[in-house]
């Protein structure tokens, strides 16, 4: 199954590629982005990317071996700065965040993130490490479960669908998505005529099982720490509370750090580590006839600067 990278001339754009440059790919996914950034680098330019998908890792091989400049390592982009110690690589020239699930994940049912598509409630990213949905929603409280469809899938009825899961699993364990998807349908007391009405839910249990905005705020400030001067973050969000994040970091990284103002802050500490590179871009309507997936994809830009 195949995943259509989103927004792939403009990040390109965005990564100013310099032939000898070396750069990073913090999600491979199916290595849409990673393979356009090899045409551009030249045969002593480096490539590094980074999934936490083992099945994202698993195709990231096969190109390694077929492309020497290319390598992969299996970690979360939160670990940006330990892998890029890992191979000896002290600063890149460009960093790429596309965010969010891949099509593959998606679309495979036994992933187990998708209400449409009946499969085992897992909704792990890496599925060596850490809890399955199927194994939170057993043992987290209403109160818990309330807060989780609240604060990362910004659900309205969160405490009567979170009351509905209690209810259920009473009577017998949640183990499949489709199992999830009709408990949640039946709870909501307003159907969203454009919307599934477990889409909500599903994404802000997605969230908090694979831990994605504290992720991103992890990665954020580490890749900022490893850009050279004047080398380029792109990041492509994909819904408003990632989008608001990343906005948000990059901003705060590109105004002078804030100090006592009786105390003046050395020259080096005073200056912001980031320039915002333009305004946020979104996909053209031509991209948008090809690739639905696109429509709520956000890229932002922005720049190393000189700061220590
Ligand atoms: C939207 S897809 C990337 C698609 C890719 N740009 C392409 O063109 O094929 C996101 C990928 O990032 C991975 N991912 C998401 N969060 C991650 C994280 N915190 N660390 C590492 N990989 C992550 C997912 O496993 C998925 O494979």
């Amino acid at each position: 199954m195949s995943h259509i990278p989103v927004l792939l001339h403009e990040a390109l754009t965005a990564l100013c590629i310099q032939h000898d440059g070396v750069y990073l790919d913090c999600t491979f996914g199916r290595g849409g982005h990673s393979r356009a950034i090899l045409t551009e680098l030249g045969a002593n330019g480096r490539l590094i990317g980074f999934d936490r998908d083992p099945s994202a890792v698993a195709v990231a091989r096969d190109l390694a071996q077929e492309d020497p400049r290319f390598e992969i390592v299996h970690t979360a982009f939160s670990e940006l700065e330990t892998a890029l110690d890992s191979l000896a690589v002290s600063r890149v020239h460009g960093i790429l965040m596309d965010l969010g699930v891949s099509s593959p994940q998606l679309d495979e049912a036994e992933r187990g993130f998708s209400f449409q598509a009946d499969g085992p409630l897992d909704m792990r990213m890496d599925p060596t490490t850490g809890e399955s949905a199927a194994d939170w929603i057993a043992r987290a409280d209403a109160d818990e479960i309330a807060h989780v469809l609240w604060v990362f899938g910004e659900e309205r009825f969160s405490r009567r669908i979170a009351r509905a899961i209690v209810e259920a699993r009473q009577l017998t364990p949640i183990v499949t998505t489709t199992q999830l998807s009709q408990i949640v349908t039946s709870a909501q007391p307003k159907k969203d005529q454009n919307k599934h009405p477990a889409t909500r839910s599903f994404q802000g249990i997605r969230l908090y099982i694979n831990g994605e905005l504290t992720e991103v705020e992890q990665g954020l400030e580490a890749a900022m720490n490893r850009l050279e001067v004047g080398g380029r973050l792109a990041v492509i969000s994909f819904h408003s509370l990632e989008d608001r994040l990343v906005k948000r970091a990059l901003r705060d990284a590109s105004r002078p750090p804030k100090g006592d103002p009786r105390m003046p802050l050395p020259d080096s500490v005073a200056q912001p580590k980031l320039k915002l590179v333009g305004k946020a871009i979104k996909a053209s309507p031509d991209e948008l006839r090809l690739n639905p997936r696109a429509r709520s994809a956000v890229l932002r830009i922005a720049e190393r600067t000189e700061a220590a």
